[in-house]
């Protein structure tokens, strides 16, 4: 009888640890890993990039093929992977958060202002719905689980083939990261470095076998609605991501 006190706090604690581990893994969003860890990119491919510049091109009819990690986390990384670690740049303003290295794409001064997200609609082992790059882990965040292609879709003028491809990248940026160095520069040097990156994305594309156009008719502030862009924050770009119909 004396143990029973005892033997209900345990279970209290045990409960409660319980609850928080739970809680841990699960995270505000109802995801089962908030931050989701991608495989490492491959370095060498079966096509070679004079081969992928004579087959690129622009395509607007998708099956709605699921894509994998493998294949979602090397577009990523030729978006915006890390290649080389260095030290922070001295001229980096405090408190900026350095990813710890360059990039596959090149940046004015390495001061990175694009980020990359990926809605996606259909892919292995990953739900529906909206995730960033994290370029230093090499991981997607989880931002919320619900599909958003067809208000993205509709936000860039109706172009419907956006609804079809398993993934859609959207690539945004932050102009004043740039302009901290080179003031009025920073839009011209900003817009230089998302053609570097749609490049190296739709020649990755082309390496797995998969397809992209460039998206650029879009309405500014409705895609920034549907992503829930922050204010200082730019919609730039939007590549769908997938098998050629
Ligand atoms: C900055 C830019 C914006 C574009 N915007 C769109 C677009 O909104 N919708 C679309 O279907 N194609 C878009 N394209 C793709 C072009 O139409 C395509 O590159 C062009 O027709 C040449 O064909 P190719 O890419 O197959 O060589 C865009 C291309 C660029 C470079």
């Amino acid at each position: 009888m004396m143990l029973l006190p005892y033997f209900r706090v345990a279970t209290l604690i045990f409960f409660i640890l319980v609850c928080g581990v739970c809680f841990c893994q699960s995270g505000s969003s109802g995801q089962k890993e908030p931050v989701v860890p991608l495989p490492e990119p491959r370095l060498s491919g079966g096509l070679s990039v004079e081969a992928a510049f004579n087959q690129r091109r622009s395509v607007r009819q998708y099956s709605n093929d699921a894509l994998n990690l493998t294949q979602i986390g090397q577009l990523c990384w030729s978006a915006q992977g890390v290649t080389k670690k260095i030290e922070k740049p001295f001229w980096l303003p405090e408190g900026r958060e350095w990813i710890g290295g360059l990039k596959t794409a090149p940046s004015a001064g390495a001061l990175y202002p694009l980020e990359i997200y990926l809605v996606i609609g259909n892919a292995d082992n990953l739900s529906a719905g909206l995730y960033r790059y994290l370029p230093a882990k090499h991981a997607l965040k989880t931002i919320h689980t619900t599909d958003l292609r067809k208000p993205l879709s509709e936000a860039a003028l109706d172009q419907g083939f956006l609804t079809q491809a398993g993934v859609v990248m959207v690539i945004t940026g932050i102009y004043e990261r740039t302009a901290v160095k080179y003031g009025d520069r920073a839009g011209r040097y900003v817009h230089m470095e998302v053609g570097a990156v749609c490049q190296n994305v739709a020649l990755q594309c082309e390496s797995l076998g998969l397809s992209t156009v460039v998206v650029g008719a879009f309405d500014d502030d409705q895609i920034s609605q549907v992503l829930k862009l922050p204010g200082n924050e730019h919609p730039l770009a939007i590549l769908p991501l997938g098998k050629k119909q």
